[in-house]
């Protein structure tokens, strides 16, 4: 089944609102008629309005980095489904290694931050990963596995077309030290056979992201593998021309 290819940017805690409008500035011309592919962006929750203004009409949609899996009420400092849908978010990010390590993020929440999502229409980019440690213990598997079934619990069926899960390995992430194409086609292999266990057929239409430092150097070979619909790119993805060639990469 054929699967169109995903690049998300996630810009993290980077860029002011009007960085952020240059970017788009620099960005959309360069992917105008990349249009075999999908692109979203995720920058700060601040610039999410301003940049759903810049990208519209445009082949690019936004994304949220994270979301409060409540409707509303008392959460100091947290975002909600709904207020991200009136936005124009038409993805948001879940589980990012970052939030599950430095903000104990455990499966079960992040399990309810995509329902939240799917509940309000934006398509959740549910993110696992194992760490160094995992890796060399032999428990990569068990530790992905363990996150899938965890953060894809209860979420419904039927919307499974909808959801994207990003395998980011942690020690790949920000440190220069991509997967191999190998390696990450093996995980990635693994991902969609539990997808199917989870999902049955409709895991064949489900796109699996790879992130951890993907870059124009490494995008060709990464997307040339079977199970590797695209990617979730962090530091590469804040200069216009770096992710203008990672969209635009020939597998
Ligand atoms: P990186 O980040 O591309 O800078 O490694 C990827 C991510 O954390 O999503």
């Amino acid at each position: 089944m054929p699967r169109t290819p995903f690049l998300t940017a996630n810009w993290k805690m980077h860029k002011t609102v009007a960085e952020a409008q240059r970017f788009a500035a620099a960005f959309l011309p360069l992917v105008k008629d990349a249009t075999a592919v999908e692109i979203a962006i995720a920058p700060p929750f601040t610039a999410l309005s301003r940049m759903a203004e810049a990208l519209a009409g445009s082949n690019v949609s936004l994304a949220a980095q994270n979301v409060n899996p409540e409707p509303q009420g008392a959460y100091t400092g947290e975002v909600s489904a709904l207020m991200l849908a009136e936005v124009g978010c038409r993805y948001g990010i879940v589980g990012h290694s970052e939030r599950r390590a430095l903000y104990r993020e455990d499966d079960a929440l992040i399990a309810r931050k995509a329902l939240a999502l799917l509940e309000r229409g934006i398509r959740p980019i549910v993110c696992v990963g194992e760490t160094l440690e995992q890796r060399e213990a032999g428990a990569t598997f068990e530790v992905i596995g363990a996150q899938l079934s965890g953060s894809l619990d209860g979420l419904p069926g039927e919307r499974a077309p909808e959801i994207v899960i990003a395998y980011e390995p942690v020690w790949a992430i920000g440190t220069g030290r991509t997967a191999t194409p190998e390696i990450a086609q093996e995980v990635h292999a693994f991902v969609r056979g539990r997808l199917a266990e989870r999902f049955g057929a409709a895991a064949q239409a489900m796109r699996i992201q790879y992130g951890g430092s993907v870059k124009p150097e490494n995008v060709d070979d990464l997307m040339a593998r079977p199970d590797i619909d695209g990617a979730l790119v962090g530091g590469a993805s804040l200069d216009p021309e770096a992710f203008a060639r990672i969209a635009r990469f020939r597998a």
